[in-house]
């Protein structure tokens, strides 16, 4: 598989990761048993995808001690790509970026995933009751101490900043607090990569995220490059989802607005069509087109969906396949 580099380090990572996320957390992890986690991580593996993104709050722990099972026997073909700084409550996820904190996370990390080093740690929101440059500090003594090798910051989504802190706008401004904290911490310790939402139906990173971070060789981890699933074609209008299924309560999921954005589907059906591709394929080309820097981390919890997302990096989109994607239609149906 094509590598890249994580920003300015010379970390180098298989172009397309693995999202471990959907193993056991946000979606339905139903009829899923643990044997069937490990072969689709083990399967990524074999593909190619190095990058195996998790955090501490998915499960919580069960992820990455899933991930930590597979480190244990091929740490070296890995690179591992975790998170701090959310906590699952009774009833409600808080952030927490309090520097005694991130270090006792940071080893509890490292414990669970059987390793003495992670690859890219992240920060997964900042706590609005701690100045970030008190946790990025703590973070960057972690990379001092060899317990870490890069530092990230995780940008996600409009209602996740407004519930975190951070001023949330739409469209061309939505990241333009983003920036700003950006530009805060790396006056601290450099900021190596930042996960952002991108995706065919969500451009918004495109605007001033994604080429902030080229001017400045830090890296883009794109999250959700699939849509939550929907770019693939594989989900039906009104099909309905199992309640603990973000997608349950996803402005974009209601049967109306499932139908109503079916003509982004088939566009990239009909690009799929003409290189023998798959849907889910093309939403991932378009993704490693945006940029050398930017390696998308899509999620599944299935060994074969895994091949096939690590096939994507070899898919070259031609210009006019790129420009006929870039004309789709916007997406119907928002948080905001
Ligand atoms: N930092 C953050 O706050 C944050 C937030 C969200 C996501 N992320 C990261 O980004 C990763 C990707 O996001 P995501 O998993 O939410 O969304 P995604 O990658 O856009 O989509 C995942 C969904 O697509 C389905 N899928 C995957 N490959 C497929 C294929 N080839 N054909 C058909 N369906 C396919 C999966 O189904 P199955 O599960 O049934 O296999 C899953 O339901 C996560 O795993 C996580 O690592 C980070």
């Amino acid at each position: 598989m094509e590598r890249r580099t994580i920003g300015a380090t010379a970390l180098e990572v298989g172009a397309i990761g693995l999202g471990c996320m959907p193993m056991h957390w946000a979606y339905s992890a139903s009829q899923q048993s643990g044997e069937t986690a490990l072969r689709t991580v083990h399967a990524a593996l074999d593909a190619g995808a190095t990058l195996l993104d998790t955090a501490d709050m998915y499960g919580p722990f069960t992820n990455e001690l899933l991930v930590g099972r597979v480190l244990r026997e091929r740490r070296s073909e890995a690179f591992i790509s975790t998170k701090c700084g959310l906590l699952v409550g009774e009833q409600h996820i808080v952030a927490n970026g309090r520097p005694g904190y991130v270090k006792r996370a940071c080893d509890a990390s490292l414990r669970r995933l059987q390793t003495d080093v992670i690859d890219l740690y992240q920060l997964h929101r900042p706590d609005p009751e701690v100045p970030v440059e008190e946790t990025w500090g703590a973070m960057a003594e972690l990379v001092s101490a060899g317990k870490v090798r890069a530092l990230g910051w995780c940008a996600i989504g409009a209602r996740a900043r407004r519930r975190y802190g951070a001023a949330a706008g739409t469209g061309a401004g939505m990241y333009d607090a983003t920036i700003r904290q950006l530009e805060r911490v790396q006056q601290v310790f450099p900021v190596s990569c930042v996960q952002a939402e991108l995706s065919v139906w969500s451009r918004e990173a495109l605007d001033r995220l994604v080429p902030w971070c080229a001017s400045r060789g830090v890296g883009l981890l794109a999250a959700m490059p699939l849509g939550n699933g929907f770019l693939s074609g594989t989900l039906t209008p009104g099909q309905g989802f199992e309640p603990e299924d973000v997608r349950a309560r996803h402005p974009r999921f209601t049967a109306d607005m499932m139908a109503a954005n079916q003509p982004i589907v088939a566009g990239l059906r009909r690009v799929a069509d003409r290189h023998g591709a798959t849907a889910a394929q093309v939403a991932l080309a378009w993704v490693l087109a945006q940029g050398r820097h930017v390696v998308p981390v899509p999620g599944t919890k299935k060994a074969r969906w895994a091949v096939q997302n690590a096939g994507a990096a070899g898919l070259r989109l031609t210009a006019q396949d790129l420009a006929e994607i870039t004309a789709l239609p916007g997406a119907m149906g928002s948080w905001d």
